[in-house]
């Protein structure tokens, strides 16, 4: 079969691998039908490439078709149109009955520490082949794939996988008193998404931060009260100027959809880059060791959140010993939540609202569909925000 592979930083190609085949009973294998491109494939593409093997399938944002089912998969049956969500998790153990499937006790990486095993992410989340291809083998399929209605087009369910949850749990975790008011940093599918979810949630308020013109216009023709960073004269410009509309205070919640790459700090880029360049056991010790991020997105989400306020990350941080305010956290009184998406705890609430009169504007939320063939350079106009690139979906 044909699959997106990493080969090094910056170097994504579309390779002939075998294909993929049922070895655990609880396995599925489904033909992938759609499968998007994410913010998070950007960290591999980048930062996190000491932690890549050459060959390794990407992609963690699939929907399929059934093909084949293992002997303790009774859900599932081959011809079931089924989402799949970017984690692995069983659905019954200690951490999947806390509705916290990203740390899932099954399938978490206790080699390298970390939490449930993702798909096409890296060898600290197990190294599993991801659905940037043509076929899929889905480890857990007892529990992880969401059965869809035939019927209506990919679009409709395909961000089940990873936007909407991610989207939704971060304004979950983003605690927005009832009518109050949220800003939301990073306009990205996830930011982007986050500011939809906030609205329908009954958020007064949603205030939007970025610096790429199209997703700022995309945004503000929602209703999105929209700031350019490119606009203001450093961080506590922007700062001044949402407190400005919040009463001095500033909004009761600020979700990060930005994370590790942000713009605004260049010292923190060399380190990473220098990460990236090394030697890949080297590259990986420092990576794992020192701060790799670049914080202006979180350090502008503690100015920006009012005093008692809450900081809800869904941008992915990687560093290890990355400097913190602390004085001003603590002084401020700041609710901190963050994490990867715990999917199928938010499946339930959303998909009563993936409609005909669709309230999240998911049909319209692709700008790109292509074939897997054209995922290199896909890869590259997604991370230089070229083309008007927000949100790609691959049709193998
Ligand atoms: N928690 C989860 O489960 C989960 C799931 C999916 C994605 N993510 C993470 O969410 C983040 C966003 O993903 P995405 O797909 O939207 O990616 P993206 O890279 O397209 O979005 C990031 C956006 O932030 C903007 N930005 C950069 N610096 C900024 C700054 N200082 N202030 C405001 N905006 C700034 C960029 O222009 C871009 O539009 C990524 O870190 C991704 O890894 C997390
Ligand atoms: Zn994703
Ligand atoms: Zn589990």
């Amino acid at each position: 079969m044909k699959a997106v592979t990493w080969q090094g930083r910056r170097d994504v190609r579309v390779e002939t691998v075998p294909d993929p085949v049922i070895k655990e009973p609880t396995d599925a294998i489904i033909s992938v039908t759609s499968s998007g491109l994410c913010g998070s494939d950007l960290h591999l593409y980048e930062v996190l490439t000491p932690f890549m093997t050459p060959g390794d399938i990407l992609g963690h944002e699939p929907m399929g078709i059934v093909e084949e089912v293992g002997p303790e998969v009774p859900n599932l049956k081959p011809g079931d149109r089924v989402v799949v969500p970017f984690q692995i998790a069983c659905g019954h153990c200690w951490m999947c009955d806390a509705e916290l499937p990203t740390q899932c006790e099954t399938t978490q990486v206790t080699g390298e520490g970390m939490g449930a095993a993702l798909f096409g992410y890296t060898r600290l989340y197990g190294a599993v082949p991801g659905g940037q291809a043509e076929y899929l083998r889905v480890p857990q399929a007892q529990y992880g794939p969401i059965k869809v209605p035939e019927g209506p087009p990919d679009d409709r369910f395909v961000y089940l996988s990873d936007v909407l949850p991610t989207a939704w749990q971060a304004v979950q975790y983003a605690h927005i008193p009832p009518g109050g008011t949220v800003a939301v940093l990073g306009l990205g599918p996830i930011g982007d998404m986050a500011c939809r979810v906030a609205q329908v949630q009954g958020a007064s308020r949603v205030f939007g931060v970025d610096l790429v013109p199209e997703r700022l216009r995309r945004a503000r023709e929602r209703g999105v009260e929209t700031f350019d960073l490119k606009d203001f004269d450093g961080e506590k410009e922007l700062v001044a100027a949402i407190h400005d509309r919040t009463d001095g205070r500033g909004p009761d919640s600020v979700i990060d959809a930005v994370g590790t790459e942000a713009h605004g700090s260049a010292a923190a880029r060399l380190a990473q880059n220098a990460a990236g360049l090394l030697p890949r056991a080297i590259g990986s010790k420092i990576a794992e060791r020192v701060s790799v991020d670049r914080m202006a997105a979180f350090y502008t989400a503690i100015d920006l959140v009012r005093r008692g306020g809450t900081i809800s990350l869904s941008g992915v941080y990687g560093g290890m010993a990355d400097p913190l305010p602390m004085l001003t956290m603590f002084d401020k009184q700041i609710r901190l939540r963050m994490g990867q998406a715990n999917v199928r705890t938010w499946v339930d609430e959303i998909l009563p609202l993936l409609t005909d009169d669709d309230p999240l504007g998911v049909d319209g939320f692709a700008t790109h569909r292509l074939p897997l063939d054209e995922a290199p350079h896909a890869y590259q106009a997604f991370q230089r925000k070229e083309e008007g690139t927000v949100k790609v979906l691959m049709q193998p």
